[in-house]
């Protein structure tokens, strides 16, 4: 098969990462770069990409989002309390500029990411929340720690790092998801 289209039917979502296998920098920046080049409304390249190893950011940002889980009741697949990344050492961070396609711009960023890192044998998963998290004050604090300047919607975080365990069967997809007008 194609190798794009089998790494797209191959990324799964991983829900169980071993925290102690950080990927290397090399391929940390490999998949980033591979963010970039994703297609921007108006190629104006809006996005941007917080690659996070440090630990001490990596279980803040754990909090952050566990708390918006409690906080607003959501029914995820993260038990209560439970780190929302499920031990994924790294994360990325897509945000954008507020513009009439910021949601889209930050998408195709997020499954580029993801694609890229499947390409390289890295395991990955979305994990959402980012728009609550930089919204509010403890966010916006840690951008300008980061030396970022000017207002950014969260789009989602992209957990990466290499399963613990094998990865569950994918779902067929549905019957009627593809129509076609010959
Ligand atoms: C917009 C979006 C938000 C998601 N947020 C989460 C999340 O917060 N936590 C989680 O465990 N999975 C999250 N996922 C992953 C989906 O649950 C997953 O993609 C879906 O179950 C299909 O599985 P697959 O990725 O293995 O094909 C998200 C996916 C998308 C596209």
């Amino acid at each position: 098969m194609n190798e794009v289209i089998k790494t797209i039917m191959e990324r799964r979502s991983c829900r169980s990462f071993d925290p102690s296998r950080m990927p290397s920098e090399d391929i940390i920046r490999q998949i980033c770069e591979a963010g970039t080049w994703a297609p921007t409304s108006r190629g104006q390249q809006n996005p941007i990409i917080i690659a996070v190893t440090n630990r001490e950011l990596r279980d803040k940002i754990s909090r952050m989002n566990s708390a918006i889980i409690t906080g607003n009741k959501l029914v995820t697949s993260t038990p209560p309390g439970a780190d929302p990344f499920y031990g994924a050492p790294c994360m990325l961070i897509v945000l954008v500029k507020e513009s009439p396609n910021a949601i889209y711009d930050g998408s195709i960023v997020m499954q580029t990411l993801m694609l890229a890192a499947q390409s390289l044998g890295v395991n990955s998963i979305w994990i959402h929340r980012a728009k609550e998290e930089f919204e509010s004050e403890e966010g916006k604090e840690i951008l300008r720690q980061l030396g970022i300047e000017g207002d950014y919607i969260g789009i989602g975080h992209v957990a990466l790092g290499y399963a613990d365990s094998e990865l569950p069967a994918p779902k067929p997809r549905k019957a009627d998801y593809i129509h076609w007008a010959k």
